[in-house]
């Protein structure tokens, strides 16, 4: 293998500064020891996330001169309109400017208090908008999909036998739509397989329950099935990706992912009717049909990014980037979630840090070290994020995985950033003593890893 090698050369650069260890010890310090209250410019490496992150072509940046910022029937809605249209086939496109605002305008229309919507497993802010409506999110992924260290190509697949069972148990009644998403960021960014998402759309159709793809990474996904499901290999990720939504009744989508742009999103949908009323709520709530919150150039940038992203160079350099950087940190010792997913590396922090007990939060005294020692930052998907408080002894459980999110921005960092990302996990690897437990000082109430605060324990 030759590669990964990037399919671009560089135009514009963005300056990077890495501040001396002295500042970093300081400005973590300042900042609680939590990374999510640095400031963007302290931090060399960034991987808190690969949404709204990636970088714009020249394409995409001459695409925002053409901008038309009419109120109604911009020319880059008709664009954005038809790139959408020829690639799900779905008839009605929705602009939003994010993907949360897509979840919200369906959920707010279709669920009722009491009603479930099973998925592989729902994203953060898919599950909330769920449980405002009083209505909840069910995560029926495969089995091996919750098993870090377990090989399977399709990791994000959705349990048929759980999935028939729910519908039995809980009544048709009770479930207005069926989600999927894809890959599951939450379990890994791992993919769903086509036989799994054909499986899916029967068992649904069979039962009149409308089927939703969450589609944040639909390309990534695309690219997998090319990779490794029988009978893909010649076909282009563009009709593996149509043929994907043509199990489909409609698709939420955040384009700050696979749209490749900074802001942006939609709904697609067939149906006629719900679509109407998806629109008098957007109308409500976002903006204009034609514009939904976005800037004339913002559509022109997400539909130019749709272009993009189902290019096979493009896609075989993205995901075997995230593999090159998962294949160095297992050379060198360091427990990820194997195998890689298509936007992140998940490094098994419970595993890796042993020295620090859980409820000193080993995961996200990792994130803390990756700064100090090497100016990186990296999410905790963990103890910090996930544990829930026992009602009487208000003790913390803990979920069953500690982990740390290293999302790859697309098109950004270059391999020699990944190389750099490795040694300094071999670094930390070499030198436990630099990972320190924390205690928490302050806390929100709810998604409390925003804001907490933390003091290190001797
Ligand atoms: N669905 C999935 C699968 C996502 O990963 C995200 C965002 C959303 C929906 C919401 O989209 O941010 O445009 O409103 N994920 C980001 C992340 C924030 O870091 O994983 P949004």
């Amino acid at each position: 293998m030759l590669g990964p090698v990037e399919p671009y050369r560089v135009k514009v650069i963005e300056p990077i500064r890495m501040l001396s260890r002295d500042e970093r010890v300081d400005k973590i310090k300042k900042a609680s020891f939590n990374v999510f209250l640095l400031r963007a410019e302290d931090i060399f490496v960034d991987l808190l996330t690969d949404s709204g992150t990636s970088a714009m072509s020249d394409n995409q940046w001459s695409g925002l001169m053409i901008g038309d910022e009419s109120y109604a029937g911009c020319r880059n809605y008709f664009h954005f309109e038809e790139v959408i249209r020829d690639i799900t086939g779905f008839r009605n496109i929705i602009p939003v400017h994010q993907g949360r605002v897509a979840e919200n305008i369906l959920f707010s229309n279709l669920l009722r208090p009491g009603d479930s919507v099973p998925s592989n497993c729902h994203f953060d802010t898919t599950r909330a908008n769920i449980e405002n409506q009083g209505a909840e999110a069910v995560d029926l992924v495969i089995d091996e999909g919750r098993q870090p260290d377990v090989d399977h190509p399709f990791k994000g697949n959705i349990d048929i036998d759980k999935l028939a069972e729910f519908i039995k148990n809980v009544g048709v009644e009770k479930i207005p739509l069926g989600m999927m998403t894809i890959t599951n960021n939450t379990g890994g960014g791992q993919p769903a397989s086509m036989e799994n998402i054909r499986k899916v759309s029967a068992i649904l159709r069979e039962n009149g329950i409308p089927f939703f793809f969450d589609a944040a990474r639909f390309a990534e996904n695309a690219y997998f099935i090319k990779m490794r499901e029988k009978g893909y290999s010649d076909k282009s990720v563009k009709e593996i990706a149509r043929e994907i939504f043509s199990y489909a009744d409609g698709c939420t989508m955040s384009a700050k992912k696979d749209g490749l742009a900074n802001i942006g999103g939609f709904l697609a949908l067939n149906e006629e009717n719900l679509a109407t009323t998806l629109t008098n709520t957007l109308i409500l709530i976002e903006g204009y049909r034609t514009y939904g919150g976005m800037a004339g150039r913002d559509l022109e940038a997400v539909a130019r990014g749709l272009e993009e992203v189902t290019n096979e160079d493009y896609l075989e350099y993205r995901i075997k980037q995230v593999e090159y950087l998962g294949n160095q940190l297992t050379e060198s010792g360091i427990p990820i979630i194997k195998p890689t997913g298509g936007h992140a590396v998940f490094v098994d922090a419970g595993n890796f840090i042993d020295h620090i007990p859980q409820h000193h939060y080993p995961g996200w005294a990792l994130t803390v070290a990756l700064y100090r020692e090497a100016g990186i930052r990296s999410v905790e998907i963990g103890n910090v994020m996930f544990a829930k408080k026992d009602r009487e002894t208000k003790k913390e459980i803990y979920p069953a995985l500690d982990l740390v999110r290293l999302a790859i921005p697309r098109r950004v960092y270059s391999n020699s950033h990944m190389e750099y990302i490795a040694r300094a996990f071999k670094y930390i690897k070499d030198n436990p003593s630099y990972v320190k437990g924390l205690k928490i000082t302050y806390e929100a109430p709810m998604l409390r890893h925003f804001t907490c605060r933390f003091e290190e324990v001797a």
